[in-house]
Formats: C-alpha cells, sequence, structure tokens
C-alpha cells in the first residue's frame, strides 16, 4: 500500500516536512510505501474557475503550467494521502489552498475519484491558528469522502524556526500515533 504525503510549506525541509517525515516513518515501519512531495519553491495557482473538469472529465486540470495535474495522478494513485501546511495567518499556506480548491473539484468532476482513501492531515505552527488549517485540510478530506483516523490530539507541531519542532514532544507523539492510526486503518481497509 501506498501513502503520498504533500508539503504545502514554502520552506522545504522545514517544520512541515519534519511532522511529514514522522508520520511517513511509522507507516514505513508498518511496511507502506511512502513518497513526499514537498512544495517549497514552487507555485500552484488556484482553480480559474472555467469550469473546464466538469466537461472534460478526463481526470486532470485543463490548467498544464504548473504541477497540479502531477500532484492529482500521486494522490489517484495512493491508497493515503496525508496533507501538511505549516499556519500562515491562521489557515494552510497558497499553495495548499490551490491544491485544494483544483483537485477538489477535478475529483468532484470525475465521480468522486479520491473517495474512500485514508485521508489525514497535519499542521506546523509557531504560536496560533492552527485549528483553521487543520480544518481546512479535514474539511477538503470529508468532502472528497475519504476516511479520516484520529490521534492522541489534533496533529499539529509546535515550532518557528526549521527543526523546533523536534523539541515538541507531544506533537511528535501526536504525528507518531497519527502514523501508526493511518496504518492500521488502511489495513483494515485494503
Ligand atoms: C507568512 C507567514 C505567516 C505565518 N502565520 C502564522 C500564524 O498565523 N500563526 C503562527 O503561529 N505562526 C505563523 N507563522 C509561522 C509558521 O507557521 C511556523 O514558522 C512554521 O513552523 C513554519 O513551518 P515550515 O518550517 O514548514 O515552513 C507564519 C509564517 C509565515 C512565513
Amino acid at each position: 500500500m501506498k501513502v503520498f504525503a504533500l508539503n504545502a510549506s514554502a520552506r522545504k525541509d522545514g517544520n512541515t516536512a519534519i511532522l511529514l517525515g514522522t508520520v511517513l516513518d511509522e507507516l514505513k515501519n508498518e511496511g507502506m510505501e511512502t513518497e513526499l512531495i514537498q512544495l517549497g519553491g514552487k507555485t500552484i495557482n488556484g482553480c480559474r474557475a472555467c469550469y473546464k473538469c466538469m466537461e472534460n472529465v478526463d481526470k486532470h486540470c485543463v490548467v498544464k503550467s504548473d504541477m497540479l495535474n502531477e500532484i492529482m495522478d500521486k494522490m489517484v494513485e495512493a491508497d493515503g494521502i496525508l496533507l501538511g501546511s505549516p499556519t500562515y495567518f491562521s489557515d494552510v499556506t497558497a499553495n495548499m489552498r490551490a491544491v485544494i480548491e483544483r483537485c477538489g473539484f477535478v475529483a468532484r468532476a470525475n465521480g468522486y475519484m479520491l473517495k474512500r482513501k485514508v485521508g489525514a492531515s497535519v499542521v506546523a505552527v509557531r504560536r496560533a491558528g492552527a485549528i483553521p488549517a487543520f480544518s481546512g485540510m479535514n474539511l477538503f478530506l470529508h468532502y472528497m469522502q475519504m476516511v479520516m483516523p484520529g490521534s492522541s490530539y489534533w496533529s499539529l507541531g509546535v515550532g518557528r524556526d526549521i527543526g523546533e519542532v523536534l523539541q515538541d514532544e507531544e506533537g511528535l507523539q501526536t504525528m507518531k500515533t497519527l502514523g501508526q492510526n493511518m496504518a492500521w486503518l488502511l489495513k483494515k481497509l485494503n
């Protein structure tokens, strides 16, 4: 079974990457294949509301100028999807928002093609605003009809500078538990 993880931070290998990596390590321990794509240095454009995906029904967005369709393909291919974003002004990053808009519309246009995959999300935060960011990703997973594992707390890790989340013991434990629960759920469903 395969889990695809997406890091929508503007910083490659930052705190969100560390949190995602902690979840992925647990999944690997449980025999899952994993892949992480990081969007640092890349731009994903938001939905332009052309509604062409509803006409074309070809599992892709008509806008080919960025890597959205590559992300879409990875999501379709995976059994589990793990989304990660830092908190930017108490929300997800612009890149995560763009992924949600366009993958959401394309998936919906194609019979909810991410339906019944296992989906989860994690958030890095310096101080406050993680819950709206976490909720934003979870609302997407729910709308896509994915099945979501829980953890011992909402899956967020606290830190500002790169690596600071490693000092958040409870945050790291929450990631490990999430990874274990995600692996458990994937095995039950597949
Ligand atoms: C544009 C911007 C906005 C931010 N907004 C918030 C915020 O609303 N609340 C907060 O606690 N931290 C905020 N932060 C801090 C980041 O969430 C924090 O540094 C996080 O660990 C970054 O994760 P990364 O290393 O994966 O990029 C913001 C950072 C940036 C660059």
